[in-house]
């Protein structure tokens, strides 16, 4: 969320342990659970889960990878696949088989005939295929806006709901590959009506910690506002979601001897691969609470000649039979949740995230939330474009209902490319050969500042001054004046040597772990940190409707600082443009990247904590050199690096300061000391960071290194909301409401401003979808954090609306289905001594249009409207 008041949830960072539990349930995927091989209790139970990780585009292109072509880059095509894995399951029916990323499956499906699908259905109906995940793509968690992971689940997940039914409905979270894990994920996947969420990339050290406690399987506490927000959460036992060694068969990445179990043969082998499997076994179901254990067997893009697989696992679940310790079987996610979920353990709660991903004491995963900073702005230039262009074919479908399906299909491609988008190898660092120059370059470098109505005189005598040297010195807001400085600085990548953990697309490491240098306001090329500041030429204009500063600081940097006049301009903008990072100021011969930062600092100002939004929404506490490796210090910067998606702040409570600033699109920030804000605006690193990736970050537009120009706002304020200026939260609800685009002539009636509605786009046939989101979370402020009731039947007058039914979030499920087949309840001891938590979260008593929302909730419903 983007509002400048916090919540200030001091949250415990780490697990609460043994915590009473509230009542946990959701609806099972019920043909997969009925399917499931036997479980035996006096067993450990080896859950086996043949699995294909098919990257929606990483180093080739979604075409590439789905036929097969340019093989040389990866001898890859995810069709092989599909064909490949529906004989292997022809052949024997105690077989499983997950499929994941509906971009493929939808690309397949559409070109198979009646029998073909017929026969893949059959295996979903029959519980061999699990359908896990579901989106368009596996989504990145540090860079995605929720509305963009929201729409592109809504997307993928009617796709399978419209061929598959209800047996193809996901409710598996199934995130195996994203660098890091954001609360607001698990959020989703809750809210969509999933059980669990399954994730193998975190800290080491945090894994290791889990390890001791048996903690890898907890419930994810996903929401600081919401109501029933637990979701069961399982981490992987290895490292990777690849089989262990030695039982990786595949022809891509695999080199393990097959089993051959012919007792006649000097290569029989059965006994000792059951013997190495079991080690692992014994090994790794110390880390679990229940006699349950899951092993995904597979890797990217294998199972292209699936029987190569299933061979050698048939075998090795053979080689277990009549085994006194172990029931080896195969299985599926839905399987293994069903399993732990009987058994119930005890689990603790877990209210962080899982940011920044570090593998090493030097290898921490916080470049990407940066990387290509013109294709993250694309990204949520393109968000709201959909966003608007849902609106308005929504209202078109209105007024000619005849021509309905026309207005579904003009949002097809935009809904399809805005999921590719969200896929873990694309907001993230997405390859240069994916996006032609054309494109990106040229709407960012274009784009315009919003238009905006200016009235009368500035109501809030916003303000700033500038030092002697012509850099910001205060900022007055909210009647007070305050020292906040603000200067551009350059971190020196780390170019490998020693330990080749370079500075890449995927990691930011600056060199010797230290901090930022001064830019050399004219030269910039050496490392030399200027000490003697240099006055900058300005230019400045004022005039009855903005007031601004242009200061040069080079030839590759300048930034425009702006005071709007007029009602609801209650912040400072910094308009930056950065770029080119050419060979003029990056130090080429010793392969010494800069990575670009802006720094505000506010001067007496002590915070221990800052706070950083959950892809758009709640706003996670982050405190200074916590995490997440042994010994943070080896890397005091890029350890306290975290996604921003929308907003950074911080607040010091004794001198009743807050200070934020929103951003326009995703990138990594953070508090390195008390008073100081940065963000990374632009990076290039000029070695690869050994990530798979193999490529320089090195981005070139029009023959020239790129160009990046965006906006920061500065807003400040009082940390309690009692005593808050209301005005500044009128200014703050505008801004998040322009920025989710939203402002909706088409309305007859205002909602009230804690209210947005997030969604209203075409559906099947004569329905809509429509969102609506409270935007203000618990305790933020005194008059808008309260539930609302709003009420829509006349909203989109003159069009009535004649039925309404409730959805889970994705849309693909009536709640009352899901709520009506609760089956099983999370418990533990201590929930008994709280029995007003096991009550079912309070449920609205509205009437059909009287919608009722609490702090931060979304409701979705599908809608029709007549006239
Ligand atoms: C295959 O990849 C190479 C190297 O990236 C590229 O030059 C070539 O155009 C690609 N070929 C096709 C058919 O896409
Ligand atoms: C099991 O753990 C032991 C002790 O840590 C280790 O030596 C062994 O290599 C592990 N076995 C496997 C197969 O990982
Ligand atoms: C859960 O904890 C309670 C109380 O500590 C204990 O009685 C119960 O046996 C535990 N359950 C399991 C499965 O460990
Ligand atoms: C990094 O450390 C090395 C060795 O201590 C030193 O020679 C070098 O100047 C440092 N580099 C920077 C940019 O501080
Ligand atoms: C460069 O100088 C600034 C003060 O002007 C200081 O904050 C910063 O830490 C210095 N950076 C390095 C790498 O010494
Ligand atoms: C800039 O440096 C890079 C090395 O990173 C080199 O490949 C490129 O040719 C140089 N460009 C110019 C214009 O010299
Ligand atoms: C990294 O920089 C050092 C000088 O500090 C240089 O000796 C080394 O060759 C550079 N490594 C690469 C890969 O450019
Ligand atoms: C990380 O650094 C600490 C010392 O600060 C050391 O004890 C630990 O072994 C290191 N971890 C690894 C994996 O090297
Ligand atoms: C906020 O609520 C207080 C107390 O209910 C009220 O006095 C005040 O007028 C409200 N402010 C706004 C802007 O609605
Ligand atoms: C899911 O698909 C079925 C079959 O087409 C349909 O009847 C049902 O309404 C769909 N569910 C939702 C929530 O759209």
């Amino acid at each position: 969320m983007m509002q400048i008041k916090i919540i200030c949830i001091l949250l415990s960072l780490v697990g609460v342990f043994s915590s009473p539990l509230k009542s946990y349930y959701s609806q099972e995927n019920s043909c997969v659970i009925q399917k499931c091989h036997a479980i035996d209790s006096n067993k450990i139970n080896v859950h086996l889960i043949p699995h294909s990780h098919d990257d929606v585009g990483w180093l080739k292109t979604v075409e590439e990878y789905y036929y097969g072509r340019n093989d040389s880059i990866q001898n890859v095509g995810v069709q092989y696949i599909f064909e490949s894995v529906l004989q292997a399951l022809e052949q024997d029916s105690s077989r499983r088989f997950i499929q994941v990323e509906t971009a493929f499956f939808w690309k397949w499906w559409n070109k198979q005939n009646a029998k073909k699908q017929t026969l893949f259905k059959s295996f979903v109906d029959n519980g061999q295929i699990e359908m896990v995940g579901g989106g368009w793509s596996m989504n990145d968690e540090a860079c995605t806006n929720y509305q963009s992971t929201i729409n592109q689940f809504t997307w993928g997940l009617r796709l399978l709901n419209d061929t598959l039914g209800d047996c193809g409905r996901p409710k598996i979270g199934w995130q195996i590959d994203p660098f890091g894990h954001s609360r607001e994920q698990a959020s989703i996947f809750k809210q969509m009506g999933y059980n669990a969420f399954f994730f193998v990339r975190l800290s080491k050290a945090t894994k290791d910690e889990r390890i001791l406690n048996a903690d890898l399987e907890f419930l994810w506490k996903s929401s600081a506002n919401l109501d029933d927000s637990e979701i069961f959460t399982s981490i992987f036992s290895t490292d990777s979601y690849f089989a262990p060694n030695g039982f990786c068969w595949d022809y891509l990445q695999c080199d393990s001897d097959a089993i051959n179990n012919d007792p006649e043969s000097f290569d029989y082998n059965v006994d000792t691969k059951v013997a190495l499997f079991s080690e692992y076994i014994a090994n790794y179901t110390k880390y679990y609470k229940t006699n349950n254990i899951l092993f995904a067997m597979g890797g990217d893009f294998q199972y292209q000649a699936a029987e190569r697989n299933y061979i050698n696992i048939d075998r090795l679940i053979k080689g277990f039979e009549n085994n006194p310790k172990y029931n080896v079987f195969y299985s599926t996610p839905s399987c293994y949740y069903k399993a732990v979920s009987d058994a119930k353990p005890n689990l603790t709660v877990t209210t962080t995230d899982f940011f920044p991903y570090a593998e090493s004491n030097h290898t921490y995963w916080s470049g990407y939330y940066t990387s290509r900073a013109t294709i993250k702005r694309f990204e949520r230039s393109g968000n709201n474009i959909l966003q608007a262009a849902n609106q308005l074919n929504a209202f078109a479908k209105m007024r000619d209902q005849q021509k309905s399906v026309d207005y579904e299909n003009n949002l097809k491609s935009m809904r399809e490319v805005m999921g590719t988008l969200q896929h873990h190898d694309a907001i993230t660092d997405i390859r240069s050969k994916f996006y032609a120059p054309d494109d990106a370059g040229t709407v960012i470098i274009q784009e315009v500042v919003n238009d905006i109505v200016l009235s009368a005189a500035n109501n809030y005598d916003v303000n700033f001054e500038l030092d002697s040297n012509n850099l910001l010195d205060s900022v007055t807001m909210n009647g007070e004046t305050v020292k906040i400085t603000q200067k551009f600085m350059a971190y020196i990548s780390n170019n490998g040597t020693g330990d080749h953990v370079a500075s890449g697309s995927y990691i930011f490491r600056p060199i010797n772990g230290s901090d930022a240098f001064n830019i050399d306001y004219y030269y910039g090329k050496t490392a030399v940190n200027e000490t003697t500041p240099k006055k900058i030429p300005i230019t400045s204009t004022k005039g009855n409707l903005v007031d601004e500063v242009i200061q040069v600081f080079n030839d590759w940097l300048t930034q425009t600082i702006r005071v709007y006049k007029g009602d609801d301009n209650n912040f400072i903008e910094f308009d930056w443009l950065v770029g080119p990072l050419d060979n003029n100021t990056v130090e080429t011969t010793n392969n010494y990247g800069r990575e670009i930062i802006t720094r505000f600092y506010v001067t007496d100002f002590d915070n221990e904590f800052f706070y950083t939004d959950s892809n758009g929404r709640e706003m996670m506490e982050r405190k200074r050199n916590n995490y997440p490796y042994d010994d943070p210090r080896q890397e005091p910067v890029t350890s306290n690096y975290f996604p921003v998606t929308s907003k950074i702040s911080i607040q010091d409570e004794a001198n009743d300061l807050q200070v934020a600033i929103l951003n326009d699109r995703s990138q990594g920030g953070s508090s390195l000391w008390g008073g100081e804000i940065e963000l990374m605006i632009h990076r290039r690193t000029l070695r690869d960071d050994s990530k798979g990736l193999d490529e320089t970050l090195e981005e070139m537009e029009f023959g020239k290194y790129l160009v990046v120009r965006g906006q920061h706002y500065l807003v400040l304020g009082s940390t309690t909301a009692a005593t808050n200026d209301a005005t500044s939260d009128k200014w703050t609800l505008e801004k998040v409401k322009d920025s989710l685009n939203f402002q909706w002539s088409g309305l007859q009636h205002a909602l009230p401003d804690n209210v947005n509605i997030l969604s209203l786009e075409p559906w099947k046939e004569s329905s809509y979808i429509l969102r609506l989101e409270h935007i203000m979370a618990k305790d933020e402020d005194i008059n808008y954090s309260k539930e609302v009731t709003v009420d829509i039947s006349e909203i989109f007058s003159p069009y009535t609306i004649s039925s309404i039914r409730e959805t889970t979030l994705a849309a693909n499920d009536w709640l009352s289905d899901t709520e009506s087949s609760n089956s099983f309840k999370w418990k533990t001891a201590r929930a008994h001594a709280n029995p007003q938590l096991l009550e079912p979260a309070t449920k609205t008593a509205d009437s059909e249009t009287q919608i009722l929302l609490t702090p931060m909730q979304i409701r979705t419903f599908i809608i029709e409207v007549s006239k």
